[in-house]
Parts: structure tokens; C-alpha cells; sequence
């Protein structure tokens, strides 16, 4: 089966993995993928936000949220009040996995299979491991299941303070929209899935108050 697990280093920090991770192939994402992109932000962020996977941009660049969604994100993390430099910023599948349109003009986004979530799931769990957030914002359906199970519904629990289950308790989860459906929605539907962004990011920042 796919699996990081080998690829996770023994011992170190958030900067010793980062260097690890850059080398996993444990799942084929790797193959077409430019580059890892490993989480970003202070080992000491009392809240950590996980999208899905990067996307082209992030793939690029090799940072989380640094594109369209990314500018979505920050501008809804500000009117939530979340600072966004003191965050833990990462993805629950770390390499970008998508399909170029004919004539290779463009690479356009698919989204990670279970076998893929849970391959990398060993990364994300070590993230989780080394910063101990005391509130983690799953963004979009991906994350959800990721953090909480393969059975967890975002539509069904978002906005919810949640308990983060298994190894990992003591932290809180606030399931949302991911900024790219907002992105996605409607000009009819933006506003109000927007706003919803912002109030569920603000049950993440209340927790943390
Ligand atoms: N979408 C994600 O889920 N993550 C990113 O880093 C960028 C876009």
C-alpha cells in the first residue's frame, strides 16, 4: 500500500521532516509533481489550518496557500481575526496531483484519493506532533476526513467544535468550506459561502481566546 511511513525521520523537528519530506515517494504523487510542499509556520502556532493539497502555484513556489485560494484564505483569516503569520499553514496531501489539458497548456487540480490522504496521513500527523495546536481548521472535505475519519461529512459538521480523535486529543477541530469552493461557487452563491467561511474561522479563533 502507499505509505510515508518509511520516509518519516526518526527524530528532529519541524525542519528535519521538512527535509524529509521533500525526498517521500510514498505514494506515486511525487512522480509529476514539482516539488514537496511541506507545512509552513512558528512550531509554537497555537492553531493550524489544512487544506487539501497544493496547487499549482504552491507547487511552484513550495508553500501552502500562496495563490488564489490562498489570498481567499488570508483575507477570511483576517476578518476572523487570526493572524496569519502565527498559524500553522499545511495541507493533508502534500504533493499536487493533477491533469494537464490537451496540449499541456494547462494543469488543472484533481482531487487526492483515500489511498492518497492516507498514505501522507503520517506527515500530517507529525505536524500535528511537533505543534501541538490547541485548534485545527480543516478546510474542505479532504482535511476532514484526514483529521477526523473517512466518513466525516464537512456539510454535515462545519462550524462545529469538534474534538480531535484518536493520538492526537486534546486539540479542537473546526471543519469548513475550502476557500477553492468559494472560489468555485456562483456570483449568486459567493457572498453568503464566503461569509460562512469567515464565521467558522471565527469558532476557531474564539477557542483560541
Ligand atoms: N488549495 C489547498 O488546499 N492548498 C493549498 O496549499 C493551495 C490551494
Amino acid at each position: 500500500a502507499y505509505d510515508a511511513g518509511p520516509y518519516l525521520p526518526r527524530s528532529g523537528g519541524l525542519d528535519a521532516y521538512r527535509r524529509a519530506a521533500a525526498r517521500c515517494q510514498g505514494c506515486p504523487l511525487y512522480e509529476n509533481a514539482t516539488r514537496t510542499v511541506f507545512g509552513k509556520g512558528p512550531e509554537s502556532a497555537r492553531i493550524m489550518l489544512v487544506g487539501e493539497q497544493p496547487g499549482d502555484q504552491e507547487d511552484r513556489r513550495g508553500e501552502p496557500f500562496v495563490g488564489p485560494a490562498g489570498r481567499l484564505l488570508g483575507k477570511a483569516l483576517e476578518e476572523a481575526g487570526i493572524d496569519r503569520d502565527e498559524a500553522y499553514v499545511t495541507n493533508a496531501v502534500k504533493h499536487f496531483k493533477f491533469t494537464v489539458t490537451p496540449g499541456g497548456k494547462r494543469r488543472i487540480h484533481k482531487a487526492p484519493d483515500l489511498r492518497e490522504i492516507s498514505a501522507c496521513r503520517p506527515w500530517l500527523l507529525a505536524e500535528l506532533h511537533l505543534t501541538r495546536p490547541d485548534v485545527v481548521v480543516a478546510l474542505g472535505a479532504t482535511a476532514g476526513k484526514a483529521l477526523m475519519g473517512s466518513s466525516f461529512r464537512v456539510t454535515k459538521d462545519r462550524g462545529a467544535l469538534l474534538r480531535m480523535p484518536g493520538a492526537e486529543q486534546g486539540a479542537y477541530v473546526v471543519a469548513t468550506l475550502h476557500p477553492s469552493a468559494i472560489l468555485r461557487a456562483s456570483d449568486k452563491d459567493r457572498e453568503a459561502a464566503y461569509a460562512g467561511l469567515v464565521s467558522d474561522l471565527s469558532v476557531a479563533a474564539k477557542a483560541l481566546a
